[in-house]
């Protein structure tokens, strides 16, 4: 997958996965990932579905309406990105937390969905539940942040809520954070994920 690999400065911290958004791309999410914490390492990856010009991490049937085959399908592709990147970078894989937006969010979503080990934790900022018929694998302890809008027009909020429900069911600790806004990634949400990620 197309991707920048950047090294941290520090051996313990994790290495962040960096998701873009629909029509985003690798360098979007650079300076959240410095914002959060400029020692971790980055691995910030492009989607492989382009749609209309627009790179995506898995096919959707209409606004809100995944492909479930390709989702299933590209969720694994990234999993397996991941683990092939740690050893040609030489990160510790069991030290990989993602920072997804939107589109990006989702697929991290679904990492999470699908695999136990994928992540050791997320943020994701405006994400939806990647899909209602899955049983998810053992999270316990697993830490996620969600920042969702109330007036997110693509996330109606029962998406986070629900959402929050699934991965706690797993055994993940959620933090829900709301903010009076659309879909739009905020900064006032980055310094709430800040404020999160650190007292981990
Ligand atoms: C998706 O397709 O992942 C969601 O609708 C969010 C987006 O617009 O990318």
């Amino acid at each position: 997958m197309e991707h920048i690999f950047q090294q941290g400065s520090k051996p313990v911290s994790p290495t962040f996965l960096m998701l873009h958004g629909t029509g985003g791309n690798e360098r979007d999410l650079l300076p959240l990932a410095a914002h959060i914490d400029p020692s971790a390492s980055v691995l910030s990856v492009r989607g492989n579905i382009l749609e209309n010009g627009m790179p995506r991490f898995f096919k959707r049937l209409a606004e809100g309406v995944f492909d479930m085959e390709d989702l299933e399908f590209r969720t694994k592709e990234l999993y397996d990105f991941i683990d092939h990147a740690s050893l040609k970078y030489g990160f510790d894989r069991s030290n990989v937390i993602a920072i997804g937006y939107s589109n990006g969010a989702n697929i991290a979503g679904n990492l999470l969905f699908t695999y136990a080990d994928a992540l050791k934790g997320a943020i994701l900022h405006h994400p939806m539940v990647p899909n209602r018929e899955t049983e998810l694998p053992d999270l316990s302890g697993t830490p996620v942040f969600i920042a969702a809008g109330t007036n997110d027009p693509i996330c109606p909020a029962e998406e986070s809520t629900d959402l929050q429900q699934f991965l706690q069911n797993a055994g993940a600790k959620v933090d829900l954070h709301w903010e009076s806004h659309g879909h739009q990634l905020t900064m006032s949400e980055v310094e709430a994920a800040k404020a999160w990620y650190s007292k981990l």
